[in-house]
């Protein structure tokens, strides 16, 4: 692949001067109907975990952004990632999976142990997620069950665990 002629993306943690950014691209990458999504419930009343929310920096500006907020999955405490986000003009450079790989690093270093998401296997899975039996993870609103991702940070963390993702 050809060398892009700008600086490589830089990944920081989201700091409240990026805040404005990173939700003017999350509303331009998936408009408005993301307020409907059943993981908009676990974020409303929520607040996102900022050492562990990070976003990307372009020649300055904001190519992508990802986060991640406390929930519970049955009686075990969990993180929620996303919405995760990165400007069309900056994708399939792998942008994406460092952001989402870097989120998840960072929580195991701070001693988390389970990540929840809803999103596509054929881009998480690179990252390390899997889907589980349908059914033993539910959102609190309509989800298709196959799209429900997890990835352990420790060994077996998600052995046992099901129910629905609730707020902490
Ligand atoms: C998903 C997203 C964050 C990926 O960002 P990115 O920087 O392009 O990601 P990467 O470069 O690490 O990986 C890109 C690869 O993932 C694949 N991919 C991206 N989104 C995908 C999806 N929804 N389903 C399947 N594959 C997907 C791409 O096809 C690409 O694979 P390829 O290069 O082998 O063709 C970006 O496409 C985006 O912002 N999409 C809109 C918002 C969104 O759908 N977010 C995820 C919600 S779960």
């Amino acid at each position: 692949m050809p060398k892009d002629v700008s600086s490589d993306p830089v990944i920081a943690p989201e700091t409240p001067a990026d805040a404005a950014e990173a939700v003017a691209l999350v509303d331009r990458v998936f408009g408005p109907g993301r307020y409907a999504k059943a993981a908009e419930r676990l974020r409303e009343g929520n607040r996102f975990l900022p050492g562990l929310s990070f976003v990307a920096r372009e020649d300055g500006r904001l190519a992508g952004t990802v986060r991640l907020w406390p929930v519970r999955v049955g009686g075990a405490e969990a993180l929620l990632l996303g919405p995760i986000a990165v400007d069309p003009a900056a994708r399939r450079r792998g942008l994406g999976a460092s952001l989402a790989a870097r989120a998840c690093e960072a929580a195991a270093e701070a001693g988390h142990a389970r990540v929840v998401l809803v999103g596509d296997l054929r881009f998480f899975e690179k990252i390390g997620f899997q889907a589980l039996a349908p059914g033993r993870i539910r959102m609190p609103g309509p989800a298709d069950p196959g799209r429900i991702l997890v990835r352990a940070l420790t060994p077996g963390a998600w052995d046992g665990v099901e129910g629905e993702v609730a707020l902490p």
